[in-house]
């Protein structure tokens, strides 16, 4: 996108995408001359089906929206109020104010769960592919990543067992075991009956990061939530985000929920660097359980729609329990992504070894059509002749 000739590429392929009424057509604009990126229209973002990060395409409630515009009268302080933030959290999960700890969006929380548990032993233990930021932070401390391969014949389940048994072999130089729950790119739960192996099975000392980003998309019994080991006492850290659900992402806030021991040690890790508005934002999200509840059903109602239409396509699609799914293209994802954006839509990157697995964002149904009938386009049907 930064040389001229990506650039008119691009924006020819996406007025092709647009098509019709209004749209000037792909040659005049690529004979068009040539802007400085800085010049680019304003609103070249906006124009994309955005089915790439997992956002919500919503937006924010409008309780959100309002306690976040209230509260932008403390942008020109430091020591502002913070509405509350830490108590609602700990209130809302039933944990005391003590075993919260607050980060820029829950990817700060993985950082600083890797700089605190990962200088001491330098392994990390997890499923591949998932959350690949986790291994990159690792990497960051110079720590080393077990990646377990997930189970492709069980529908690319998470291997648990076989995470188990890597990290009692490595036992002394593993400091931290993460999943993520349901999995990033997959989409799939691990069932509780899984977690609670894991749990049990895992030596005390080495805490378990247990990433629940797409928790509040989940609408299956084999699923829990795994807020209840931390009121156990299990070495369990419980990550949530404000970017999905809440559709915070731009915001920046999620948190850890932890016994206090882990919390403390954390602690000096983590930055404090979240905005006034957002803390406010935050607070009136997990009141906002009518918001929750709508944007679940629709995104349910949107996901179960396309998925259904890919698969009488000819397609194979990974059933999901999130705000994304994977369909097997049968070819590498990386060009297919180039081909996408070339037409308005932003999707998943790739994510080896599923590299003919390609993820999407589901979007609002005005999105999800634009990116079927881009499917269509570019890859037919997947019914073999
Ligand atoms: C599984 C998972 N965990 C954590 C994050 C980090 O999100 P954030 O830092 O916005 O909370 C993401 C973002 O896509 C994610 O998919």
């Amino acid at each position: 996108m930064n040389s001229p000739v990506s650039r008119r590429r691009f924006l020819a392929g996406l007025a092709a995408a647009l098509g019709g009424a209004g749209t000037r057509p792909a040659l005049e604009l690529s004979a068009a001359p040539q802007r400085a990126d800085t010049e680019r229209p304003v609103n070249t973002y906006d124009t994309l089906a955005k089915l790439a990060s997992n956002e919500n395409p919503h937006g924010p409630s409008e309780a959100v929206k309002k306690a976040m515009s209230e509260a932008a009268k403390y942008a020109n302080r430091y020591m502002y109020p913070d509405g509350g933030i830490v108590e609602a959290i700990a209130e809302y999960h039933g944990v005391g104010s003590e075993n919260v700890i607050l980060g820029a969006g829950s990817g700060e929380i993985l950082k600083v769960a890797d700089d605190t548990f990962l200088p001491e032993r330098r392994k990390i233990v997890g499923p591949s592919p998932t959350y690949e930021s986790v291994y990159l932070y690792a990497t960051n401390s110079n720590a080393e990543a077990f990646e377990v391969p997930l189970v492709q014949a069980r529908g690319y389940a998470v291997d648990i067992r076989k995470m188990i048994t890597v990290t009692l072999q490595n036992y002394r130089d593993v400091g931290l075991v993460y999943i993520c729950n349901p999995n990033n790119p997959t989409g799939k739960i691990i069932p509780r009956n899984d977690v609670r192996l894991l749990v049990d099975s895992i030596p005390d000392e080495i805490p378990i990061v247990i990433d629940e980003a797409y928790h509040h998309y989940v609408d299956n019994p084999q699923y829990e939530e795994s807020i209840r080991y931390v009121k156990e006492g299990r070495n369990v850290i419980v990550t949530r985000t404000f970017s999905k659900m809440a559709a915070l992402a731009g915001m920046r806030l999620g948190y850890g929920i932890a016994p206090k021991e882990l919390i403390d040690r954390m602690i000096p890790f983590a930055l404090y660097s979240i905005n006034a508005p957002v803390k406010y934002g935050g607070v009136a999200a997990l009141k906002d359980k009518a918001f929750e509840n709508r944007v679940r059903e629709l995104n349910k109602r949107i996901r179960d729609k396309v998925t259904k239409e890919l698969v009488e396509l000819g397609w194979e699609v990974l059933p999901s329990d999130a705000s994304f799914f994977m369909v097997n293209v049968r070819r590498d994802v990386d060009s297919l992504v180039e081909d996408f954006h070339q037409k308005g839509i932003l999707v998943g990157r790739k994510f080896p070894p599923m590299n003919e697995w390609l993820r999407v964002s589901v979007g609002t149904e005005v999105e999800m059509s634009r990116f079927m009938r881009v499917f269509k386009e570019l890859l037919g049907t997947g019914k073999k002749i």
